[in-house]
C-alpha cells in the first residue's frame, strides 16, 4: 500500500459534528499511574495510537498484566514497586517523549539495569534533560553520546530527595521528577516554568501526597513519598492537539462550522484557542463540565472571514507547543507579519517543527524569516496554491504530515505528501475524519 497521499481539491463546505480520539497525554499518564496502583484500573476511550501501545508494552514488560479490547482497557497494578522483570530488560520507547521520559522516574529504584531505545527520531532527542535531575537522587545513567538514546538505567534503593528547577516549561521533565520524588526517602522540591499540569491533577485526584502552589509564571511542587496509589477509572476526554486540526481546517475554509464533543480543555493545553481567538478565529466553547480535577467542554468553530495576525505572547508557547504548525498556517492567511518568539524547544520535538513551519510556508509562497528561535510570518489573506507541492520528512513526523495534509485542503494545489502511516502515533483515524467532512 502507497505510504503517500495526493490531495488536489480543496474541502468541500461542511456544518458536522465530530469525536476526535482520546487524549494521547492522559492515556499515557493512565497506562503508567495505573501500573503502579494496587489493584484493577479501567480506562474508556484509551487512545490506541502507537505512542500509548509502546507504554502497554512497557508496562507489560515489567510484569503488569493488561487487557485491551477496542479502546476500553483494564491494568492490573500491582503497587508502587511492583514491577517484575528478568535481567537485560529492553523497553521501546518506539516514538514517544513522553512515555520516555516518564517511564525513567518511575523506573529510578530499578534493581537491574534496563535499555532505553526508541525509533531514530526520539534517538535524536535530548534525554540528558531527564537523567540530569534524576542522577541528583542517586539514580545511575549511562547515555549514548552522553545525551541520547539508547540508555541504561540502573535504579538505587536509597533515593535522596532533590531540589528542582524545571525552567523549560517541560511537563515531561516536570512529570518524571514528580514519579521519582515519589520513591525518594524525604520531599523533593519542584520549582516549574509552567507547562501541561495533567500529572499533578492525576496526584491531586488519587489524593496522593503532592502538593501544588500556582504562583504567577512558575509552579511550587511538593513531592512526599507516596506508599499506596488505589486503582482507578478514567473515562479519557477527546484530545485538544488532534483536534487542533479541525479547528485550523474549519477556520481556514469557507462557510463551515464544527462541533467537536467531548474535548479535554486544560487550561494549560488551550494556548491554541487563545491566540486563534486574538487572530479573530470564532472558536465557542459549550457544555464545560469538570471530571476527575480535568476540565471538558464542546468546541464550536466557524470559518474566519478577516483573519489578524498576531505578535504572540510567549507566555502562550508551552500551553499551544504542540500546535504551532497549525497556528502557522493560520497567520499564513493572516492580514499582516505574525511573530513568534522563544520557540527554540520546537526544534526539540518529534523533528524540528520550527525549521518545518519555515519550510512548508515557503514551500506554499508563503514569506517568513526564521531563526533558532523566532519566526515571522507575513501573511496573505488572499493566498491561494497552484503549484505542485511534495512533503517528506524522513522523521515520520505525524503532526508534520497532518498539517501538511490540512494545508493542502485549505490553499489549494497539488500536494503529494508522504509517510501518512505516521498518523498511527498520535491519531490513527485522523485521515477518516477528513474523509467524513469531505462527503
Ligand atoms: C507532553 C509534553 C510536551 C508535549 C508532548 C506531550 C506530555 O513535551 O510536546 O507532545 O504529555 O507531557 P515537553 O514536556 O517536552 O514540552
Amino acid at each position: 500500500m502507497s505510504n503517500s497521499i495526493t490531495i488536489k481539491n480543496k474541502i468541500q463546505n461542511y456544518n458536522k459534528k465530530i469525536f476526535v480520539s482520546g487524549d494521547k497525554s492522559l492515556s499515557i499518564r493512565w497506562v503508567l499511574f495505573s501500573s503502579i496502583a494496587s489493584g484493577v484500573s479501567k480506562a474508556k476511550n484509551l487512545l490506541t495510537s502507537k505512542d500509548v501501545m509502546a507504554s502497554i508494552q512497557a508496562v507489560r514488560k515489567l510484569g503488569i498484566k493488561v487487557v485491551l479490547k477496542g479502546h476500553t482497557c483494564k491494568i492490573y497494578g500491582k503497587g508502587i514497586n511492583g514491577y517484575k522483570f528478568k535481567k537485560n530488560l529492553i523497553i521501546d520507547s518506539k516514538n514517544s517523549g513522553t512515555l520516555g521520559r516518564l517511564i525513567l522516574g518511575i523506573l529510578v529504584n530499578c534493581s537491574y539495569p534496563i535499555k532505553l531505545i526508541g525509533d531514530k527520531s526520539l534517538s535524536k532527542r535530548d534525554f540528558k534533560r531527564i537523567s540530569d535531575p534524576l542522577k541528583k537522587f542517586g539514580v545511575n545513567f549511562k547515555l549514548t553520546k552522553g545525551k541520547h538514546l539508547p540508555l541504561k538505567i540502573l535504579g538505587s534503593q536509597n533515593l535522596n530527595p532533590i531540589k528542582y528547577y524545571e525552567n523549560r516549561g517541560s511537563a515531561q521533565c516536570k512529570s518524571s521528577v514528580i514519579f521519582a520524588g515519589m520513591k525518594a526517602n524525604g520531599t523533593t522540591y519542584i520549582k516549574a516554568k509552567k507547562s501541561r499540569n495533567h500529572t499533578e491533577l492525576l496526584c491531586k485526584y488519587l489524593k496522593l501526597p503532592i502538593k501544588t502552589i500556582i504562583k504567577k509564571n512558575y509552579d511550587l511542587i511538593e513531592i512526599k513519598k507516596v506508599k499506596k496509589i488505589s486503582s482507578f477509572n478514567y473515562d479519557i476526554p477527546s484530545d485538544i492537539s488532534s483536534s487542533a486540526f479541525f479547528i485550523t481546517l474549519t477556520a481556514l475554509s469557507k462557510n463551515s462550522s464544527l462541533l467537536i464533543k467531548n474535548v479535554n480543555i486544560n487550561p494549560t493545553r488551550i494556548g491554541i484557542l487563545t491566540i486563534l481567538k486574538k487572530m479573530r478565529i470564532n472558536i465557542k466553547l459549550k457544555n464545560i463540565k469538570n471530571y476527575k480535577g480535568e476540565k471538558i467542554a464542546d468546541i464550536f468553530v466557524k470559518s474566519s472571514k478577516k483573519i489578524k495576525s498576531i505578535n504572540c505572547p510567549v507566555k502562550l508557547n508551552s500551553e499551544a507547543i504542540d500546535e504551532f504548525l497549525l497556528i502557522f498556517l493560520i497567520a499564513a492567511k493572516a492580514k499582516g507579519t505574525s511573530y513568534f518568539k522563544n520557540l527554540s524547544e520546537l526544534n526539540q520535538k518529534e523533528s524540528p517543527r520550527l525549521k518545518w513551519g519555515a519550510k512548508i510556508l515557503k514551500k506554499m509562497g508563503i514569506e517568513n524569516e526564521v531563526t533558532e528561535n523566532s519566526i515571522k510570518i507575513f501573511g496573505n489573506p488572499n493566498l491561494q496554491i497552484n503549484k505542485k507541492i511534495i512533503i517528506k520528512n524522513f522523521l515520520k513526523d505525524h503532526r508534520v504530515f497532518m498539517t501538511s495534509v490540512i494545508a493542502a485542503l485549505s490553499f489549494g494545489g497539488t500536494w503529494k505528501i508522504y509517510d501518512k502511516d505516521s498518523t498511527n502515533t498520535s491519531f490513527p483515524n485522523f485521515l477518516k475524519i477528513i474523509n467524513e467532512l469531505n462527503k
